[in-house]
């Protein structure tokens, strides 16, 4: 993916930068470095997310983020995988905020399911399969209605810190503001393309400075419910630039996928 892409059309380009992280670990995947930040944003407010307060959340090789949808099943977005069929390439680590700590849990995949939709109506979602079940799992239930894409959301992932920065040791979380969809598109550009039923803005849209970034695809955007219990909303999928005003985080709708999801997962 060439440098100068950075700034404009970040939707898509995520394979590139997914092969080059996977070659490169934890290193900012070197085809898609762009300039340094000019203006210091912290793109999820710098804060680290404790041990075990988002139990759920893993981190996958190809250097995308995902939930755990069931304890042998990660949702993550279909931008990070290439295709539906056997995979045993994918390592997922689990049960630490800390990448580096012994006490992770590493998995490798067996098979990922890519929705089927996502090239044609959208749908930015995807499903990878444990070789084991994690031991303990705490995972996060999805949303299956839209009662709850609104309000504030959490979005966490070991993404960079910064337009342009470096992937994160430490996984960091921050909140983000919904934004409805005419807003949303209203910004221009590539968010005129909004697909309304399957994508779901967040962020300051006048001043930007919280947002999730590139290495945090794939990670759940979430929130508690009217009965306090933690819900999946949406899946980290695109932005212009990170954090910048006029240039929401674009986020899977999950709640209109939640059954081609559940179904998929009945069946892997
Ligand atoms: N596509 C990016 C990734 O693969 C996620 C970008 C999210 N950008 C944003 N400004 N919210 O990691």
């Amino acid at each position: 993916m060439a440098r100068k892409r950075w700034f404009t059309l970040l939707k898509n380009a995520t394979l590139g930068v997914a092969a080059a992280t996977a070659l490169a670990g934890l290193a900012a995947p070197a085809d898609a470095a762009p300039p340094p930040s000019t203006d210091g944003t912290q793109v999820i407010g710098g804060s680290r997310a404790a041990q075990g307060e988002f139990p759920w959340m893993v981190r996958l090789s190809m250097g995308c983020g995902g939930a755990l949808y069931t304890s042998q099943i990660v949702l993550t977005a279909a931008h990070c995988v290439d295709r539906t069929g056997s995979n045993t390439s994918i390592t997922a680590t689990t049960g630490v905020v800390d990448l580096q700590s012994s006490s992770a849990k590493k998995v490798k995949s067996t098979y990922v399911y890519r929705s089927p939709t996502y090239d044609t109506t959208g749908g930015d979602w995807a499903l990878i399969k444990l070789a084991a079940p994690v031991s303990g799992a705490t995972t996060l239930p999805i949303a299956s209605t839209s009662a709850n894409n609104s309000g504030t959301f959490t979005v966490a992932g070991w993404g960079a810190a910064t337009e342009g920065g470096a992937q994160q040791r430490y996984l960091l979380k921050t909140q983000v503001p919904f934004v409805s969809d005419a807003t949303c598109k209203a910004q221009g550009g590539e968010y005129s393309g909004l697909i309304a039923n399957a994508e779901i803005c967040a962020g300051n849209v006048e001043s930007g400075g919280v947002d999730t970034c590139q290495g945090d695809s794939g990670g759940p955007m979430f929130r508690r419910d009217n009965t306090n219990a933690w819900v999946q909303v949406g899946i980290t999928s695109w932005g212009i630039g990170c954090a910048r005003a006029h240039a929401p985080g674009v986020y899977t709708e999950v709640s209109s996928f939640a059954s081609a999801i559940a179904s998929a997962a009945s069946k892997i």
